[in-house]
C-alpha cells in the first residue's frame, strides 16, 4: 500500500513554541513522519499578517525550524521547508480566493476574533484571506491527513470545501484531506486562565509554557497555576478546569492514565501535584531547549536542510499547480 500524505504548518510568530502547539500538533507530526509521506512547513507568509520587525521574523523562522528538529521532526524522514520557498503556495491561493465567497471567508471564527481584537483599522486583508492560503498549503501536497489542534478544524473544513468545489467545477485535481485531531490534547489551556486556550497572543505569558523557557521559569509557572478552592486532584473540566488541564499535561508527558494519576495524588494537596507536573514537563523540555540552541549555532546547516526540503516540496507543489492551471484554462507558457 502506498504511504499516506501528511501536511501541516506552524507560524513563526514568536521565539518559542508553547505547550499547546507541542501537545496539540507537534507530537503528532513526529509520530506521523514514520509511516507516512510527511511535509511540514514553517508558514512565514502567514506570519506577515502580524507586523514584525524583519530581523526578528528571520530569526524566528530559523528558530522555528530548529525547534521542530529538536522536538524530533527528522528531515531524513519527512520534508521540512519554509513556506515562502515554494512560490506555488501564493499562486494556488489566488486561484482558491476566486472560488471563495466573501461571506464564507468572513465566517471564519479566528478571523472574527482577531479582527475584533484589532479593530477595522488594524485588520489587514491578509488576515481575511489567511485560511485560503492555508487551504493552498494543504491542497498542493494532495494531503490525506492534517495534524492540528482543535482551533484549526474550521480552516480544514474550508480547505475540504474549496478542494471539492474546484474538483466538481473543473476537474478532479485535488485530494480531499481530513483533519487529524487528538481529542484529549486538541485544546491545552492557559495556566492562569484555564478556561481559555493556551495561545501565543495571550495578554500575559505567565500562563503560557514556552518550550524554550528556562527550567526555573517553567516550574514557577506551574507552581503559580490557577486551580480552585477544593483539595481533590480529580478530572472535572467544568468544576476543576485548572486541575483537569494539569492532569491532561501530566498524562501526556508521563504516559500514565488520568485515573492512575488521580489515585497517586489521593489525599495529597494541590501543591505537590503542581510541582510534580512542572518537574515532568521540565525533564522533557530541557533537552529540546538545549538541542535548539545547538542547532542555532550552525545556521548554514539549518539552511541546507531547509533548501533540500524546499526542493522536494517545489517538485510536488509545482506539479499540482500545473494541473490546476491547466484545468482552469490558463495557457501554458511555451
Ligand atoms: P499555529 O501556528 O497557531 O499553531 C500551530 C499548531 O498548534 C496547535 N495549537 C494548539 N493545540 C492545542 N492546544 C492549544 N492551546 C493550541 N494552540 C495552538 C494549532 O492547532 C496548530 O495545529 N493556521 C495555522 C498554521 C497553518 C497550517 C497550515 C496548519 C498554516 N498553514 C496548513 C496546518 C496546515 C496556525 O495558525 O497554527
Amino acid at each position: 500500500m502506498s504511504k499516506k500524505r501528511v501536511l501541516s504548518g506552524i507560524q513563526p510568530t514568536h521565539d518559542s513554541f508553547h505547550l499547546g502547539n507541542y501537545l496539540g500538533a507537534l507530537k503528532q507530526w513526529v509520530a506521523l513522519q514514520k509511516d507516512n509521506d510527511a511535509f511540514y512547513c514553517v508558514v512565514d507568509l502567514h506570519a506577515l499578517t502580524v507586523e514584525t520587525d524583519p530581523k526578528l521574523l528571520e530569526r524566528r523562522t530559523l528558530l522555528s525550524a530548529a525547534q521542530l528538529i529538536a522536538i524530533g521532526v527528522d528531515p531524513k524522514q519527512c520534508t521540512l521547508f519554509i513556506q515562502s520557498h515554494v512560490p506555488a503556495h501564493n499562486q494556488l491561493a489566488w486561484v482558491l480566493e476566486c472560488l471563495t465567497g466573501f461571506g464564507e471567508a468572513g465566517r471564519m471564527t479566528q478571523f472574527k476574533d482577531k479582527s475584533q481584537k484589532g479593530g477595522n483599522d488594524r485588520t489587514n486583508v491578509g488576515l481575511f484571506t489567511y485560511p485560503i492560503l492555508q487551504a493552498a498549503d494543504i491542497l498542493l501536497y494532495q494531503a490525506d491527513f492534517v495534524p492540528v489542534g482543535e482551533d484549526q478544524r474550521q480552516h480544514i473544513e474550508l480547505t475540504r470545501d474549496l478542494g471539492q468545489r474546484f474538483n466538481s467545477k473543473y476537474k478532479e485535481v485535488f485530494n480531499i484531506p481530513q483533519a487529524q485531531i487528538i481529542k484529549s490534547l486538541a485544546k491545552i489551556n492557559d495556566l492562569q486562565d484555564p478556561t481559555a486556550k493556551m495561545s501565543k497572543s495571550a495578554n500575559s505569558m505567565s500562563g503560557v509554557i514556552e518550550l524554550l523557557d528556562l527550567p526555573e521559569v517553567t516550574i514557577k509557572k506551574f507552581k503559580s497555576s490557577v486551580t480552585d478552592t477544593g483539595k481533590e486532584v480529580k478530572y472535572d473540566e467544568k468544576e476543576k478546569a485548572g486541575i483537569s488541564n494539569l492532569l491532561t499535561i501530566h498524562s501526556a508527558f508521563s504516559g500514565k492514565s488520568i485515573k492512575d494519576i488521580e489515585s497517586e495524588f489521593a489525599g495529597k494537596g494541590y501543591g505537590d501535584f503542581k510541582t510534580q507536573v512542572g518537574e515532568i514537563v521540565v525533564a522533557a523540555l530541557d533537552p529540546i531547549r538545549k538541542r535548539t540552541e545547538e542547532l542555532m549555532g550552525d545556521q548554514s546547516e539549518l539552511l541546507r536542510i531547509l533548501k533540500s526540503g524546499a526542493d522536494k516540496a517545489n517538485e510536488v507543489a509545482s506539479k499540482t499547480l500545473a494541473d490546476a492551471y491547466a484545468a482552469l484554462g490558463l495557457i501554458k507558457n511555451g
